[in-house]
């Protein structure tokens, strides 16, 4: 299903509900940067958006491309994020994450997410010892099965990393709207601890996995937000309406990034970006009052009626 049929079946199942920005629940005046709890966290929480590092943290050693990734990474943790999601399969992004956060500083200060992506089953321990010498820690936050590949044989080796403290959560992830009838299978024989899914106003395909996961007790993140950046070129084309400005929104990519957090279930959302100032700006998602179900439907309709 395309964009806009994903949207305009959304928008024909929410009806034409009215809303106003006065039924959003409040989040008061000074509140901390939103925090999402880990339902298997015994009480841990993360920051609810984090940052993706496909393609943009696929680089060399060219001092000011990396200097420019750093900076991304400092608005991260200054907006008072928390996440940073890669895999093997991105290149040299582990590496560079990893060199990015000894030498700026950050150690320790990130929730670090990383795959197993390898067709191999004798593979995986070797892919994961990898993973944490390229980030330089001692364990990992967060260890998924890379686009579900091998995930019976892959989740073995995640289970007994987990046992001996390698990694603190395991997981599956997929993308692109992509089999989610093999992903809801998964979530019903596995004690998984995350998923990561695609979900946005640009695809909504995911809402069937995100509610299963969220009746077991599974943490969602939300890959993909902006589509790729499609998404938010899209809605930047547009004027920023009244109401994204009463929701403490000054930018279309922050309204987006909460339209899916607010979105039960999910608990992070992994914006990747080149650029520090729209990581501050994304880092912007995490103030301010979040739209309820109603002002969701709003938002959607909105989109559905841009160009
Ligand atoms: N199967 C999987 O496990 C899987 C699959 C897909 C993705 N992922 C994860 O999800 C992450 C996010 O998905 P994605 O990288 O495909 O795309 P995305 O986050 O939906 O979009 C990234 C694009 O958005 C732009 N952008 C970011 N913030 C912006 C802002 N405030 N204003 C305007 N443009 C903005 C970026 O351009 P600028 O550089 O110009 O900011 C970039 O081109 C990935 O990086 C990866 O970590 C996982």
């Amino acid at each position: 299903m395309d964009r806009r049929r994903a949207i305009a079946s959304l928008c024909a199942a929410a009806g034409a509900l009215a809303t106003t920005i006065a039924s959003a629940p409040a989040r008061a005046a000074g509140d901390g940067p939103l925090r999402r709890a880990i339902p298997k966290g015994r009480g841990e929480t993360i920051p609810a958006v984090g940052l993706g590092t496909w393609l943009t943290f696929d680089i060399g050693d060219a001092a000011a491309e990396r200097a420019r990734r750093g900076l991304v990474i400092d608005a991260l943790l200054a907006g008072g994020g928390g996440m940073i999601d890669s895999s093997p399969m991105y290149g040299r992004a582990e590496r560079v994450v990893g060199d990015l956060l000894a030498t700026r500083g950050h150690a320790g200060r990130v929730f670090s997410a990383t795959k197993v992506w390898t067709p191999f089953e004798r593979q995986g321990p070797e892919q994961a010892a990898e993973s944490l010498r390229l980030w330089r820690l001692p364990r990992l936050d967060l260890l998924y099965v890379h686009n579900l590949l091998q995930w019976s044989a892959h989740l073995k080796t995640l289970r007994a990393l987990k046992e001996r403290g390698q990694v603190r959560y395991i997981g599956v992830t997929t993308s692109h709207g992509r089999r989610h009838d093999e992903m809801l299978d998964v979530m019903r024989r596995e004690p998984l601890d995350f998923i990561q899914i695609t979900y946005s106003p640009a695809d909504t395909s995911a809402e069937r996995v995100i509610d299963e996961a969220a009746g077991r007790g599974i943490a969602v993140v939300a890959n993909r937000p902006f589509d790729g950046g499609a998404l938010v070129d899209r809605a930047n084309r547009l004027p920023l309406p009244g109401w994204a400005r009463e929701l403490g929104c000054d930018a279309w990519a922050q309204v987006l990034l909460k339209w899916i957090v607010a979105r039960p279930g999910v608990v992070c959302a992994i914006p990747a970006t080149t650029d520090p100032a729209h990581m501050t700006q994304n880092m912007g998602a995490l103030h301010g009052p979040l739209p309820d179900a109603a002002m969701r439907r709003r938002i959607l309709e909105h989109l559905q009626r841009s160009p």
